[in-house]
């Protein structure tokens, strides 16, 4: 995919740190794509993961002996620990358990892998892999945060189905999954000075606000108008940037959906009441993204009692007022004091037009375009595709095509574009159209 040209795994000195999670048995296949990539991979397992797959298939995999152990006087003879934390370029630990985390957070070494990660100051990855109520535990979730902190990149987890039988976050990304997300975070930081802590400082930094899911417009106290929307892609958006470690306010219509680990959420139900809370939320922050589905109209009158069945009339006439568009009044604001502004467009022709349209018309900074009229993606589904679109040079917009994939990755590409186009218009303010500038 395009994104990833500047990335590459070749050559590339990795350590696979393994802890004890069921998920461990997909680290074999990792592994091999590690490698694949043209990657060097050395494997360490802390002594859960051996439960769960032998050092053996790990170590015919890589063609190099997997060390397990701290104390191993054999094991130091050949590569030291500290010579095998030189060693690494970067560590990555797939899968991460709550267990691991929890001792990363707190700095300990008491084991190698710990000890591994706490004397490397290259770069730093990790899969989580949990039971859903361990990786929403607060516990778990602020030692996630801590670990960002501390400049680690956290890769998922995953919402879906778990081993356990539970449904929920905290299964661990596939393993093409984390290659790939490992290519665009290296691509990320290709370009910063000082590795591995900045992008998740930075977006450590940022406040994010996202509006998700449909309104609901009253007609009367048992009725309403609304749509489809299921919320997918603005709840995976909030996920996406809680993992980066952003402040997130997730201002939500309607929708059954649990709140993503860390995230804020605003409950609303009719356009008005979620335009009032994305102003409030705009004030104080730096990216605003607009992903509900809000009612383009509401009744000009709701009624005070149900609207009773006429006997004598077969048509019933209801007036619709055009209600506010909540992301051009936020964009609106005064140059400098409003945030950078994310909008979706879902069109069913002429994508990149109607897209660019939106984009100027209601003054936004980036644009996600959706194709609706594909089957499988969008409304509804777990997966989607995307043209991000922003304001490029004077000749052509700048843009980002995005292939069919989970909302949850898909959301993770577009909080890191939005995030890197905020950047470069702080840089470069003349890179916005003239109406847009920041
Ligand atoms: O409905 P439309 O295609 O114009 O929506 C494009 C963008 O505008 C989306 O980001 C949507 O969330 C936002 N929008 C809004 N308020 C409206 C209508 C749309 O914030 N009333």
């Amino acid at each position: 995919m395009s994104q990833h040209t500047q990335a590459s795994l070749m050559g590339k000195r990795i350590l696979l740190g393994i802890s004890g999670g069921i998920a461990a048995y997909k680290s074999a296949h990792l592994a091999r794509l590690l490698k694949k990539a043209g990657a060097e991979v050395r494997v360490v397992m802390t002594e859960g993961a051996q439960a769960f797959i032998a050092p053996l298939t790990l170590q015919a995999l890589t063609g190099e002996p997997v060390r397990t152990s701290l104390l191993d006087p054999e094991a130091e003879a050949g590569m030291g620990h500290i010579e095998l934390a030189r060693w690494a370029e970067l560590i990555l630990i797939a899968p991460a358990t709550a267990d691991l985390m929890a001792r990363l957070a707190q700095g300990q070494a008491d084991d190698l892998l710990t000890t591994l990660c706490l004397a490397n100051d290259a770069q730093w990855f990790m899969a989580p892999a949990m039971n859903q109520a361990m990786w929403r535990h607060p516990a778990t979730l602020e030692n996630a945060r801590r670990l960002q902190g501390y400049g680690w990149h956290l890769l998922g987890p995953d919402a879906g189905d778990q081993a356990c039988g539970d449904v929920g976050p905290g299964r661990m990304l596939e393993p093409e999954a984390i290659v790939n997300e490992l290519l665009d975070r290296l691509t990320d930081t290709a370009s910063k000075p000082s590795g591995s802590a900045q992008q998740a400082t930075d977006a450590a930094e940022l406040t994010i606000t996202i509006t998700a899911g449909p309104t609901r417009e009253p007609l009367d106290p048992v009725r309403y108008l609304s749509n489809h929307s299921s919320g997918k892609m603005g709840f995976a958006l909030a996920q996406a940037a809680a993992e980066r470690g952003a402040r997130v306010r997730l201002i939500s219509g309607p929708v059954a959906l649990e709140t993503p680990p860390g995230v804020e959420r605003v409950d609303v139900e009719s356009a008005q009441e979620m335009l009032a809370a994305a102003q409030k939320a705009a004030v104080d922050s730096d990216i605003f993204i607009g992903c509900a589905a809000v009612a383009d109209y509401r009744a000009e009158q709701v009624a005070e009692h149900k609207i009773k069945k006429s006997s004598d009339e077969d048509a019933l006439t209801l007036r619709l007022i055009k209600n506010p568009d909540i992301i051009a009044r936020i964009a609106e604001n005064a140059v400098n004091s409003r945030p950078f502004v994310v909008g979706f467009a879902a069109e069913t022709r002429d994508l990149e037009r109607y897209a660019l349209d939106k984009l100027t018309r209601k003054q936004l900074d980036m644009i996600v375009a959706n194709d609706v009229s594909q089957p499988g993606l969008g409304f509804g589904a777990d997966k989607n595709a995307a043209l991000l679109l922003w304001h490029g040079s004077e000749a052509a917009p700048g843009r980002l095509e995005l292939s069919p994939q989970p909302k949850t990755i898909l959301a993770a590409r577009i909080i890191d574009t939005a995030i890197k186009r905020l950047s470069a218009t702080d840089e470069h303010p003349s890179c916005t159209s003239s109406q847009v500038t920041r």
